[in-house]
């Protein structure tokens, strides 16, 4: 029996690698229930009780060696298993990540405010919540003006004793007042940002909207410079062949006044729904800046001049865009925000 013992080691010593199969081959052969293992612990018994101590480590010793191999050649079989797995390939493209779409509005805030600072204005901007000296008194508002109704603006508190009233500004007209508090002339700036009238929601109406302000103070400055400056805008942002009108208009805070219309960009001014068969739209309005506003802000109206005008950011998106109601700016619809670009 031990000569058997031995040969059974020398063999399995002599195991170098083995596949998956013919390892669970030789753990059957040597551990399994019908295996040498159990077959030579039952030919054990009848080994005489002088030589018993002597088998019995002969046989531990084969036991242990066959568990041994059993694992080592296992550890192999993985590690080769393992070597042989196909590599990460790290030049592989990304997936690619869905990114959202920029809303309409910026895009086009966006668009207005390159426009104007390729020749030369600056962003400004102010506050939200505004008083009644930087939306109206200092814009030349008188106090009975209606505009001051509670019908049109939203207050935050009404009836102050110092008649400095508190509320939510109704047009970015109060950051050429702050612009002018802080700066001095020449002035060029541009002022994008939020405003709130006390409107009923419609297709054409929302008490929350978007305007873009713009301020030029210097030394001679005329309403030429003004046209010029629209019209650059306008062929920038609608096309080259785009016309404009100049109406007169009424606002405090410049004289002369005017309203801007443009040729209309779906009919080309031949007439069409959009324009009311007029051929012309109207996009913002402007002036030369009152001398009494430079006055209340303390710049001299005998040495400087100065025009200013201000647009409605969802009006121009809706012309750009053919948006047909309003509210759709506000809904965060996916289906609508989505048609936008994702790049700035
Ligand atoms: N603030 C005016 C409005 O909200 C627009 C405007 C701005 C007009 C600047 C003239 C000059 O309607």
């Amino acid at each position: 029996m031990e000569e058997i013992i031995s040969k059974h080691i020398e063999k399995i010593k002599q195991i170098t690698s083995a596949t998956k199969e013919e390892l669970e081959n030789l753990r059957i052969e040597y551990l399994g229930k019908k295996g040498v293992m159990n077959d030579l612990f039952a030919k054990f018994k009848e080994v005489a009780p002088e030589n018993r101590k002597q088998m019995g480590i002969k046989l531990n010793e084969l036991k242990q060696i066959a568990q041994a191999k059993i694992e080592e050649l296992k550890e192999k079989a993985e590690a080769k298993a393992e070597e042989n797995k196909p590599k990460e390939d790290f030049t592989k493209p990304l997936e690619s990540v869905a990114l959202g779409s920029i809303h309409p509005l910026t895009l086009v805030r966006k668009e207005i405010v390159d426009i104007f600072s390729r020749i030369g204005y600056t962003v400004q901007e102010g506050p939200e919540i505004e008083d009644d000296w930087h939306v109206f008194s200092a814009l030349n508002f008188p106090p009975e003006h209606p505009a001051r109704d509670m019908q049109d603006t939203f207050f935050v508190e009404n009836g102050r004793a110092d008649g400095n009233d508190i509320l939510l500004r109704t047009h970015t007209s109060s950051v050429q007042v702050r612009t002018m508090e802080k700066i001095k002339p020449p002035i060029r700036i541009i002022a994008p940002g939020r405003v709130f009238r006390n409107e009923a929601i419609s297709a054409r109406a929302h008490c929350i909207f978007h305007q873009i302000e713009g301020l030029y103070i210097d030394k001679n400055v005329s309403f030429a410079d003004l046209k010029q400056n629209l019209l650059y805008f306008v062929k920038e942002m609608f096309g080259e062949d785009t016309k404009i009108r100049l109406r007169p208009s009424y606002f405090p805070f410049t004289e002369p006044s005017a309203e801007m219309d443009i040729s209309c960009t779906i009919c080309k001014g031949d007439g069409c729904n959009i324009c009311k068969h007029t051929g012309w739209l109207e996009i913002m309005g402007c002036g030369m800046i009152d001398p009494n506003v430079l006055e209340a802000s303390g710049i001299d109206s005998k040495v400087y001049s100065g025009f200013a005008f201000g647009m409605g950011v969802e009006r121009i998106a809706m012309l750009k865009y053919d948006v047909k109601d309003l509210r759709q700016y506000f809904e965060n619809d996916i289906r609508f925000l989505k048609q936008f670009s994702s790049a700035l």
